[in-house]
């Protein structure tokens, strides 16, 4: 009889062990690439519109933050109608920058943040001067020009309003390779280094990695000092098994489908040696 009872604890115990590993383990290394140009002399502006939202969804990492409460970081700009808002934003006598119309706007929001930042959301101790969203032009997260003119089109056509911005001229099109799947576009290729993988899945928009300056997250810098190994890789592929104290449960929780295996490994060595 005990022996029995022992060993299914023993096939549970297995049972457990292997579902955690399952769990554990991101998809295999990542499958190569394809590239696609997008054929942007036969572009609609539906199709650009369609652009901007995959943008805003993916190689833009809008929705990081971006996304209903109470998990959201930033206010939830998909439900809410940016043209409408914009005008209330330039009307704010906290309003700092130079904008003269909601496209204006949104852009600014993009590349100066903290040019107006909304009530509520500035960084820690900011009193709501500086804003905790970084730069969208720049790494990790580096749109071009067209592309977050195609976002800034998204973001007016999803409620209706009138796009503002114009298509992109063939020309100047011609060389982009769009990240967007919807308008043809490109799987991201493997990181080679640990840096590339820490840009590729925009760590750094979350997280000083040179100082302990909260972000959205916990700096970095000693991270190495304070966990160990096995719970940064916990860290990373499972956010919601341990929250570090004082900070929201805001990191995605997804890694682990999106990284290939060797560069969860990469981004674990590198960070347990930041001591
Ligand atoms: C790391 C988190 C983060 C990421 C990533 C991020 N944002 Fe933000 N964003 C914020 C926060 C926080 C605010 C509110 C503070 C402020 O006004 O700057 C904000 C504000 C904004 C605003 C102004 C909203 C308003 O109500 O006036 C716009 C527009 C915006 N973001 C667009 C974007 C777009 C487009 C992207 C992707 C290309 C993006 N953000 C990526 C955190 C982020
Ligand atoms: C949208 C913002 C966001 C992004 C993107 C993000 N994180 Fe986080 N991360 C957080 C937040 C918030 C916490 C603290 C809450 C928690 O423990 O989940 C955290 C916690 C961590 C911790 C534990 C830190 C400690 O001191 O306890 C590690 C390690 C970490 N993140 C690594 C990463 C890596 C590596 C990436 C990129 C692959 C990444 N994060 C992307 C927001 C983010």
């Amino acid at each position: 009889m005990t022996v029995f009872f022992k060993t299914i604890g023993f096939s549970i115990g297995l049972a457990l062990v292997f579902t955690l590993v399952t769990q554990l383990l991101p998809q295999v290394e990542g499958e190569a690439p394809v590239e696609t140009k997008v054929d942007l002399a036969s572009l609609t502006m539906d199709d650009f519109v369609a652009m901007g939202e995959d943008l805003f969804m993916n190689k833009g990492t809008c929705t990081l933050c971006h996304k209903p409460p109470p998990i959201g970081r930033a206010p939830d700009i998909q439900s809410m109608d940016m043209v409408s808002t914009s005008s209330e934003r330039l009307a704010d006598e906290r309003y700092q920058g130079e904008s003269k119309d909601a496209a204006d706007y949104i852009l600014e929001s993009m590349i100066d943040p903290s040019k107006f930042v909304v009530a509520g959301w500035g960084k820690k101790g900011s009193n709501d001067t500086v804003s905790p969203m970084p730069a969208v032009d720049k790494a990790p997260i580096q749109l071009s020009a067209m592309e977050m003119d195609a976002i800034i089109a998204y973001l007016q056509a999803k409620d209706g309003n009138e796009v503002t911005i114009s298509l992109p001229s063939p020309e100047a099109a011609a060389e982009v390779v769009a990240a967007a799947p919807a308008a043809g576009g490109v799987a991201p290729a493997p990181a080679a280094t640990a840096e590339e993988a820490l840009g590729k899945y925009a760590c750094s928009a979350c997280h000083a990695m040179d100082s302990e300056d909260p972000l959205v997250g916990p700096g970095l810098a000693t991270v190495g000092a304070r966990l160990s190994e096995t719970e940064i890789r916990q860290s990373i592929v499972d956010p919601a098994a341990v929250i570090t104290e004082g900070f929201p449960p805001a990191m995605p929780a997804d890694f682990a489908e999106k990284m290939t295996v060797r560069e969860l490994e990469m981004l674990v060595q590198h960070l347990a040696e930041k001591k």
